[in-house]
C-alpha cells in the first residue's frame, strides 16, 4: 500500500512507478532529509503539536534509519517513489504507526525544497575550498616565476612580453570572482522553505523560525508559494558553475597548447598525463582536455534547468523533480575537476628558457621602440610608422630588433641612440609596464599581496560556514 494510496482503487502501473520515481538519484539527499526531519519533529513537540514522547521516539527512529541507509542495510524501493517517502516508510517499519506523525504540518513540496538547499549549502562550501586550493596553486607558480618572461598574446599572435607570474595571477583573480559569486549565492540558498507546506502554509501552529534556526539558516522564505516553487538557487548555482567551468576550460586550453611540441612552454607532471595505446612516444594532457570537454555538460545542465522551469505555473509541479540530476552531476563534475587541478598546476614544470626564447625571437618589443621615440617628442603616429619600417627591414634581413646595429637603427630615425638596447631587452619591456595591474615585476608583486588578503577572507568565510554545517550534522 502506497503512503498516499487511500484515495486509489487500483495499483499504479509498473511503468508509471518506474517513470515517476526519483529514488535512483534523490537518495543522495538522505542525510539532509533526515537532518530536516529531526528539526521538524523537535519543533512539532516544542509547539505541542505532537507529544514529547512521540517526538523522542521519532527522532530515535530517524537516527536508526540514517545509520541503516548509510550502511546500505536499508532497502530503498521505487514503489516508495522518492527519498522522502522511503525514509518515512522505513521509519514506520522501525517504530510503528507513531512514525506517521512525522509528516504533520509538512508536505514533500517544502521538504524537497529544504533538502535541495541543505545539500547545495554544503556543496558550496566544499567547492569554494577547492577553488581556493586551485587559486593557491596558481599563486605558488606566480611566486616562483616572478622573473619568467613569456610572450603575451592577442589573436594568438605574439603581442607584448609578460611575466608568467602575471599570467598565473590573471587566473587567480578570475577564480576569485567565482569564489565571491558562490559566497553571495549562499545567502539566497540559506533560507528555510520548511513550513510552506504543499503551497499555502499549514493550519498547525508551527514555528518556522525555530526550525530555520535549528538548521542554521539565515532566515525563512517569506512566501509559501514562492518557497515551494523557487529553484532560482539551482539555476544560480548552475550559472556560477558554468563560469567556473569556462574559466577552467580556458586554462585547460592554454595548458594543452603550452605542453605541445610547438609551444613547449610547460611540461605537465607524468602523474597528470596519460599515454597512447598505439603510439609509444605519446604523453597526452588528458586531464586538461577532459576538464575542457566537461564544460559542455555543465552548460547543458544550466540550459536544461532554465528550460524546465520556463512556463511552470505556481506552485510545485512534478517537472521540478528534474532539478536534481543536473545539480548533482554539476557538483560532482566541479569537485572532480578542481581536485585534480590544484596538484596539476602545482607540479607543472615551467620551461623558462623556452618561454624566454619565444620572447627574444620576436618583435614583441616593437611598441617599446615606438614609445621610446614618443619619449623623444615624435608624435605616436609617426613613431608607429617608423617602427613599422624597422620591423619590415628586420623581416627582410631575417633579424630581430636587438640584432640591429646602431647605424641600421639610425637609418630609420636619428633620434635612436645606444640606450635603445637596454630599452628593448625583454625584462625592460616588461618592467616598463609599471602601471597598477600591469606586468612590471613590482606590480605583479602587488597583485600577489592583494591575493594573500583575498585568500584570508575566503578562508574566514569557509571556516565559518563549514563549522556551522559541521555543528548541524553532529547535532543530530
Ligand atoms: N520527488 C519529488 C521531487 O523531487 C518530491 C516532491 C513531490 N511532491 C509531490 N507533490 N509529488 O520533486
Amino acid at each position: 500500500m502506497k503512503l498516499w494510496g487511500g484515495r486509489f482503487t487500483k495499483p499504479t502501473n509498473e511503468l508509471v512507478d518506474e517513470y515517476t520515481a526519483s529514488i535512483r538519484f534523490d537518495q543522495k539527499l538522505a542525510q539532509f532529509d533526515i537532518q530536516g526531519s529531526l528539526a521538524h519533529v523537535d519543533m512539532l513537540a516544542k509547539c505541542k503539536i505532537i507529544p514529547e514522547n512521540d517526538a523522542i521516539k521519532i527522532a530515535e527512529g530517524l537516527k536508526i534509519v540514517a545509520d541503516k541507509i548509510k550502511s546500505g542495510e536499508a532497502e530503498l524501493t521505487e514503489a516508495n517513489e522518492d527519498i522522502h517517502m522511503n525514509i518515512e516508510k522505513l521509519l514506520i517499519d522501525e517504530i510503528g504507526p507513531v512514525g506517521g506523525k512525522l509528516h504533520t504540518g509538512r508536505s514533500r513540496n517544502d521538504q524537497v525544497a529544504l533538502d535541495m538547499r541543505l545539500y547545495l549549502r554544503e556543496a558550496l562550501v566544499t567547492i569554494s575550498q577547492l577553488l581556493v586550493d586551485v587559486q593557491q596553486s596558481l599563486y605558488n607558480q606566480a611566486k616562483q616565476n616572478l622573473d619568467t618572461v613569456l610572450p603575451g598574446y592577442t589573436h594568438l599572435q605574439r603581442a607584448q612580453p609578460v611575466l608568467f607570474a602575471h599570467h598565473m595571477m590573471a587566473y587567480v583573480f578570475m577564480f576569485q570572482r567565482d569564489v565571491e559569486r558562490l559566497a553571495d549565492s549562499f545567502k539566497r540558498v540559506n533560507q528555510s522553505p520548511l513550513g510552506a507546506g504543499a503551497l499555502a502554509g499549514t493550519s498547525f501552529p508551527i514555528d518556522r523560525h525555530y526550525v530555520a534556526e535549528k538548521l542554521n539558516f539565515d532566515g525563512i522564505c517569506e512566501n509559501s508559494l514562492d518557497a515551494v516553487s523557487d529553484r532560482d538557487f539551482v539555476v544560480e548555482f548552475l550559472s556560477n558553475a558554468s563560469l567556473v567551468s569556462m574559466h577552467l576550460s580556458r586554462l585547460c586550453e592554454e595548458l594543452v597548447q603550452w605542453s605541445s611540441a610547438e609551444f613547449n612552454f610547460v611540461e605537465l607532471d607524468d602523474a597528470f598525463c596519460t599515454g597512447s595505446s598505439m603510439m609509444p612516444q605519446k604523453k597526452n594532457p588528458d586531464v586538461a582536455e577532459l576538464v575542457r570537454g566537461k564544460t559542455g555538460r555543465v552548460y547543458g545542465h544550466l540550459i536544461g534547468m532554465l528550460t524546465t522551469l520556463k512556463g511552470l505555473p505556481l506552485a510545485y509541479n512534478k517537472d521540478m523533480q528534474e532539478d536534481k540530476e543536473g545539480m548533482f552531476d554539476t557538483v560532482e563534475t566541479l569537485k572532480g575537476a578542481l581536485a585534480l587541478f590544484a596538484p596539476m598546476i602545482e607540479t607543472m614544470d615551467v620551461k623558462k628558457e623556452n618561454m624566454y626564447e619565444a620572447v627574444a625571437k620576436d618583435y614583441s618589443n616593437a611598441t617599446d621602440l615606438a614609445d621610446y621615440l614618443v619619449g623623444k617628442d615624435l608624435p605616436f603616429r609617426e613613431a608607429h610608422a617608423v617602427v613599422g619600417q624597422v620591423v619590415l627591414h628586420c623581416i627582410n634581413e631575417n633579424k630581430y630588433l636587438l640584432d640591429l646595429s646602431i647605424e641600421e637603427f639610425q637609418q630609420f630615425s636619428s633620434l635612436i641612440e645606444t640606450d635603445i638596447y637596454d630599452v628593448l631587452s625583454p625584462k625592460a619591456v616588461v618592467n616598463a609596464r609599471n602601471v597598477a595591474g600591469g606586468t612590471a615585476k613590482n606590480r605583479v608583486e602587488d597583485q600577489i599581496a592583494k591575493a594573500e588578503q583575498l585568500f584570508e577572507s575566503s578562508a574566514d568565510w569557509i571556516e565559518k560556514h563549514a563549522k556551522q554545517i559541521e555543528a548541524m550534522s553532529t547535532h543530530q
